[in-house]
């Protein structure tokens, strides 16, 4: 937590008059006094002390709520008055919020959580978070897919726009009309555009 965030949250007050006391010198961490509004303090750990009164104070460490939910079809994932969604399976007090999305029809795993910090590091391209899926497929007589679909995965698949060139995945064909695919980017519906750029048509997708 920054150093002006606890202190309005101490002196009940606005953010900007927090920043002034801190820059005035009002405050110290550490044993000396802090000048930064954006000084990070290590929660349960690092008193502030308002040096004018000798009064010190922890900032209580932050618990933070972690939801991994089965999402069933037919649930969006944004908060909505009045549309089904994920945010119905969680008590009506939680400020959680899911950490990516999953169409309506898209079953599985999906975490909801009051870490906005972890939940930007879990979505961020260069983490590399890998998620897993299992497709379902319309097969009408054969294999869905085409014969190079696994390799052109591998390789970075170029989607059916021509222009959008993913990270490398990967496809493990299950059967004709299923198959397991591994990415690690979060691009608007992905896996189905992917599958549909090798010839698949997605009738249900899972998150394992
Ligand atoms: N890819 C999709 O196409 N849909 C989802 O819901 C998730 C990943």
């Amino acid at each position: 937590m920054r150093l002006d965030a606890a202190v309005a949250e101490w002196r009940s007050c606005r953010l900007k008059l927090a920043q002034r006391a801190v820059r005035a010198g009002e405050f110290a961490v550490d044993g000396r006094p802090r000048l930064e509004p954006k000084f990070q303090l290590v929660p349960g750990v690092e008193p502030v002390v308002e040096l004018a009164s000798g009064r010190s104070r922890v900032v209580p460490p932050r618990v933070h709520e972690f939801w991994l939910c089965h999402k069933p079809a037919g649930l969006i994932c944004q908060r909505h008055p009045r549309a089904p969604s994920v945010y119905g399976l969680l008590p009506g007090e939680s400020a959680a919020g899911a950490v990516g999305r999953l169409d309506l029809d898209t079953t599985g795993v999906l975490l909801l959580t009051t870490d906005g910090g972890l939940a930007s590091l879990l979505l961020h391209p260069t983490s590399n978070v890998w998620k897993v899926y299992t497709a379902t497929l319309l097969a009408e007589g054969g294999s869905a897919l085409d014969a190079d679909a696994a390799e052109r995965f591998r390789a970075g698949l170029v989607m059916d726009d021509g222009a959008t060139r993913c990270a490398p995945a990967t496809l493990e064909v299950l059967g004709p009309a299923s198959c397991r695919v591994r990415v690690h980017e979060g691009r608007f519906h992905q896996v189905k555009r992917m599958l549909a750029a090798v010839g698949g048509t997605v009738s249900r997708l899972h998150r394992e």
